[in-house]
């Protein structure tokens, strides 16, 4: 018997050392230490032994069982261990490592260009105003001098939401509204979106984006216009840069006029950007229509005043050499990235 709790022992022992995990353990537990385990069997057949064997087997059976228990508790205690320094090998962190730098954002090409014009213009007296995108008609084209019938409704494709109510083909619509909240002396400047039903291609789409001026008070004359638009063009293409002129037409305007610059790639020779002219329209002006002045409650024989609308879609792609304007609507973040910091 002596023999038989001794092989438990050796047994039971070797068990343990070779176990690997929570589970296996407890189940050799069981095995040798459990009711139902090896040592109990053996102990159920004390009763076998003689009176003087009983005390020394029972010794020896005691020894066995502390022994195993104590290897089963250093056993778990070994495995959770070892569990803990695997989970935090696993877990490692190195608190040293350089954090994930989050993308610098930076401003789109459009508004690059936006805020130097309102830097231009700011420091020339003008206020900054906002418009509404979706105009009703009387804004968009009654109050322009542009009725209902009028042919040059045709100049521009408008996308109707209602009988009354378009998406703003100009921002002309903004200087009705300034005319009707302020007096006279007038200087301001209205950028903003303005919606056209074109067909997508290079040139065209069917958002894009003007900037308005208007300035109204006494004495005003077409030399202001041109003294401004001088100023203007200057400060954006640089001095060398020429302006010109070009008899137009607008229903809101008279005289009308187109503006042209020297083309800022060929210094006015000729070359692709301005298809061989030499030129390229930026905008369209004028001197306000004495019927808009009305409409608004401004004496035209006391005041008069010039308007522009600059498009700052071409100011963008011609100053920064983009040669298709669809690039400017798309938000691709490889051509949107080149601008960074400009
Ligand atoms: N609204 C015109 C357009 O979209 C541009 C324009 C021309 C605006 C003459 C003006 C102006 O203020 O005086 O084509």
């Amino acid at each position: 018997m002596r023999e038989q709790l001794e092989k438990i022992k050796q047994q039971g022992l070797e068990a343990l050392r070779a176990c690997t995990d929570g589970k296996e353990l407890d189940a050799l537990r069981v095995k040798f230490l459990g009711k139902k385990g090896e040592l109990t069997a053996i102990l159920k057949q004390m009763g076998k032994l003689s009176a003087e064997e009983r005390p020394v087997i029972g010794q020896v059976a005691n020894d066995v069982r502390q022994t195993l228990e104590q290897a089963v508790s250093a056993r778990l205690e070994e495995l959770k261990a070892r569990e803990l320094e695997l989970k935090l090998k696993l877990e490692t962190l190195d608190v040293t490592m350089p954090g994930k730098t989050a993308g610098v954002g930076g401003l789109h090409p459009l508004n690059i260009v936006l805020d130097d014009l309102i830097d231009i213009f700011q420091s020339m007296g003008f206020d900054v105003v906002d418009g509404p995108e979706v105009e009703t008609d009387y804004y968009c084209f009654e109050a322009l001098n542009v009725p209902k019938d009028h042919p040059a409704r045709d100049m521009q494709d408008t996308f109707y939401l209602g009988d009354n109510l378009v998406l703003r083909t100009q921002t002309s619509a903004a200087q009705i509204r300034v005319m009707e909240s302020r007096t006279p002396p007038i200087r301001i400047i209205c950028p903003g979106r303005v919606y056209r039903a074109d067909e997508v291609d290079a040139t065209h789409s069917p958002v894009f984006h003007q900037v308005e001026g208007l300035v109204v008070d006494k004495g005003i004359t077409m030399c202001d216009l041109k003294g401004c638009l001088e100023q203007f063009a200057h400060e954006i293409y640089g001095p060398e840069t020429q302006v010109r002129f070009r008899p137009s037409f607008f229903p809101f305007t008279e005289p009308s006029v187109e503006v042209d610059v020297t083309c800022s790639e060929c210094g006015g020779k000729g070359c692709r950007v301005c298809k061989g002219t030499g030129w390229i329209e930026i905008l369209g002006a004028g001197m306000v229509h004495p019927n808009v002045l009305r409409g608004c409650g401004i004496d035209p024989d006391v005041y008069s005043g010039f308007a522009f609308g600059i498009g700052l879609d071409r100011l963008t792609t011609t100053r920064y050499k983009i040669s298709d304007i669809r690039l400017l609507f798309e938000n691709d973040q490889r051509f949107l990235n080149q601008f960074q910091g400009r």
